[in-house]
């Protein structure tokens, strides 16, 4: 029997190294800076544990039966209630619940991408989110993202070139570079998006993880209906209640995405979605998060003196002010490929920016994530990274230097 499956479905090349990325998460004894996860320390199991008791015990059968895809009415008004306190006026009929906002992702595009229509995404950006757009088979445009957003004059050209139908973005705490858009960029590159066809998509998860002052406003203030907004509590509460969100004020594209996610799942599990909400009403959610924000603070200004400290000369990091990771550019061209393959084999996994890009390979950086692992950790491993960089730098100067002999030339 030959078995053919679609060709839309071969695994990309994102695939291939989240698969490892991933692995190495289970690898016993590797200490992994590769992946995203929160600190599982920050889970609410108990208050969890209570919270699904009494939803079990008030409202049982509820929680046990099929349920409407939007999603549960109590928890969609909480988040409406959260945007308006961020001066966004939302309505419950305009949010959808999803299994994470990688649902939300995978949906909208569902219904925008018909194959070979462009989207615009930064580059870098989220590899899962690259791998979503991979199987609808758009043209995608990279945009370059610099410290304070992506280029305008860049956008500008793209949006005239290509017309492309969205553009993905993180603008705040992003994944991968841990770099936010002040509220300048935002305006600019906001006017230069409302004078086009296109929608935004903006993916927030990591908004409400802020280190010192609050993330600046969503480009839903800028852009009303244009913006389409992503949320999740996978890095608050738990990513493996897996629910997530997306707000959109357009009808006919709520509709079209409610009959998708209908044909889908039906709904995101009802009983999670329970749970949480009662989670919700029970506790505040910024006390909650106000212990992740130290501790991840604590753990990024660890992790960026230790990279001063460590990292040979010309080693580049950004300086997250909110979220989850951080970014290093290596000096000399070195590749982040070399460095990941050279760590792991001294205990420690890092992440090469690759699969960060739609297009280029070999790039000098690597993405770090530092919410998990005490000091002690986090000191001797980037110790260890520091060392793996520095043997590579000082081996591929003496391959130029046998290369071109001792004075430059030519061997
Ligand atoms: C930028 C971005 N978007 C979406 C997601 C997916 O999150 P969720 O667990 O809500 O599906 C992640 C997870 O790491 C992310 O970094």
């Amino acid at each position: 029997m030959e078995i053919k499956m679609s060709q839309r479905s071969n695994p990309d090349f994102q695939s291939e190294f989240l698969a490892k990325i991933l692995s190495a998460n289970v690898t016993p004894g590797l200490v992994t800076f590769a992946g995203g996860n929160p600190n599982s320390e920050s889970f609410p199991v108990e208050a969890l544990r209570t919270a699904a008791d009494a939803v079990l015990k008030e409202n049982g059968v509820t929680a046990l039966q099929y349920n409407s895809t939007q999603g549960y009415l109590p928890l969609r008004e909480y988040i409406a209630r959260e945007y308006r306190k961020d001066g966004l006026n939302i309505d419950p009929s305009e949010i959808i619940i999803t299994n994470g906002s990688q649902q939300a992702i995978d949906l909208f595009s569902h219904i925008m991408i018909d194959e070979g229509d462009c989207i615009l995404v930064e580059d870098p950006t989220y590899l899962a989110a690259l791998q979503i757009f991979h199987l609808y088979n758009p043209k995608i445009v990279p945009v370059e993202l610099g410290a304070d957003g992506v280029d305008p004059a860049q956008l500008q050209a793209a949006i005239e070139k290509h017309n492309p139908r969205f553009m993905y973005m993180i603008p705040t705490f992003q994944n991968p570079t841990g770099l936010s858009y002040s509220a300048e960029s935002r305006e600019k590159l906001a006017a230069i998006i409302r004078g086009s066809n296109m929608l935004l998509l903006e993916d927030n998860p990591y908004g409400r993880l802020y280190f010192y002052e609050e993330a600046e406003k969503s480009f839903s203030h800028y852009l009303g209906e244009q913006c389409v907004m992503l949320g999740t509590f996978s890095k608050t509460i738990s990513p493996g209640m897996r629910i997530g969100w997306i707000v959109c004020r357009q009808k006919a594209i709520l509709e079209r995405m409610l009959n998708c996610k209908a044909a889908t799942d039906l709904h995101t599990n009802i009983f999670a979605q329970m749970v949480l909400t009662r989670f919700l009403q029970d506790h505040s959610l910024e006390e909650h998060i106000a212990g992740n924000r130290v501790l991840y603070r604590h753990n990024a200004e660890l992790m960026i003196s230790c990279i001063e400290k460590y990292f040979p000369e010309g080693c580049k990091t950004t300086r997250p002010r909110g979220g989850m990771f951080l970014w290093v550019t290596l000096p000399d061209g070195l590749k982040g490929v070399e460095v990941q393959a050279r760590t792991v084999q001294r205990g420690v996994a890092v992440c090469a920016g690759d699969p960060f890009f739609s297009e280029r390979r070999e790039v000098p950086h690597l993405r770090l994530n530092f919410s998990n692992y005490t000091d002690e950790i986090i000191e001797n491993s980037m110790r260890i990274v520091g060392e793996v960089i520095a043997e590579l730098l000082s081996e591929k100067r003496a391959n130029i230097n046998t290369a071109h002999g001792p004075k430059g030339e030519e061997k």
